[in-house]
């Protein structure tokens, strides 16, 4: 088989990439594209990367063209990255909406194999320990991303000891995880039960998805554009409640979107709140 990429199928395959899921890469990464995508030549029997690149542009098989910009996703995640998010929704922001009278809608924008989404409703139960009176209309926690893949795994919520170990206290795995073979977990029913998982992609129109109180869109807008990074938090925006609140990843700023929130300064870090309409 010829791994070769030539540059004018590496030309084609970065725009298709950028028009389809955002995600963009420089002139440099041809590397990165070959990697990612020679375990698809193999796996659709293509002769070489170039007719695998044809074909995903072509889009007459769809199979082709998601797995192709699924291997292109980054999907790095941990519990309780960077844990002063959970922080402020523990300690702010689940206080604010305890008394709601309407079931409380929290969004993991992209959600990766579903550490953060998990993440966010083992704060929920920790903060029910304490207000067990709260949220009396419900809560309802949905993760989205582009891969179908990762909200399989999400779906499932069974994580090995590797993944298991990147963030997760003893403590907090006694409490809601159930043990299986080999030293894998899955999430309570308790828990897992608020959660659920679907496939939608950023770029694409969010109508369907109702509103929100808190958004977490969380180390994926680094792969936009400015451009899409604006036009995203702009839908963002008109998904949240009045006064709902987004957070953003560590790295990441709103660019564009600044008039349509206000960033909000807690001791452990910031988020920012929608604007009161
Ligand atoms: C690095 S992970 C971040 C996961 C999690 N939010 C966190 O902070 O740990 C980025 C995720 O964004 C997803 N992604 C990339 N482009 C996307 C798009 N256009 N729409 C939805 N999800 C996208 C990837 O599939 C990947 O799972």
């Amino acid at each position: 088989m010829k791994k070769e990429l030539s540059l004018a199928a590496y030309d084609r395959f970065r725009s298709f990439l950028h028009e389809k899921s955002g995600i963009l890469l420089d002139e440099t990464k041809q590397y990165l594209v070959r990697s990612r995508l020679v375990p698809l030549v193999h796996r659709f029997a293509c002769p070489d990367v170039d007719t695998l690149i044809e074909r995903v542009v072509s889009q007459r098989e769809a199979i082709v063209t998601q797995a192709a910009l699924e291997a292109m996703t980054t999907n790095e995640t941990l519990w309780f990255r960077d844990k002063y998010p959970f922080d402020i929704l523990q300690n702010k922001i689940l206080p604010e909406l305890a008394t709601k009278q309407n079931i409380v809608r929290i969004w993991s924008a992209a959600s990766s194999t579903g550490q953060e989404a998990y993440s966010i409703a083992m704060t929920v139960a920790e903060f029910l320990r304490g207000n067990k009176e709260a949220f009396r209309h419900g809560i309802q926690i949905i993760g989205t991303d582009l891969s179908t893949e990762v909200v399989k795994t999400a779906t499932v919520g069974t994580y090995d000891s590797l993944s298991l170990n990147r963030g997760l206290s003893d403590e907090f795995k006694r409490r809601y995880f159930v043990s299986e073979e080999d030293k894998r977990m899955t999430i309570k029913p308790e828990i897992r039960k608020w959660v659920s998982f679907r496939q939608f992609n950023l770029t694409s129109n969010f109508a369907a998805l109702g509103k929100f109180d808190v958004v977490f869109c969380r180390n994926v807008l680094i792969y936009f554009d400015s451009d899409l990074k604006t036009k995203v938090l702009q839908n963002i925006s008109a998904c949240l409640q009045s006064e709902g609140s987004l957070l953003l990843g560590a790295s990441e700023s709103l660019s564009g979107a600044t008039k349509h929130f206000e960033m909000i300064t807690q001791p452990s870090g910031l988020y920012y709140r929608k604007l009161k309409q």
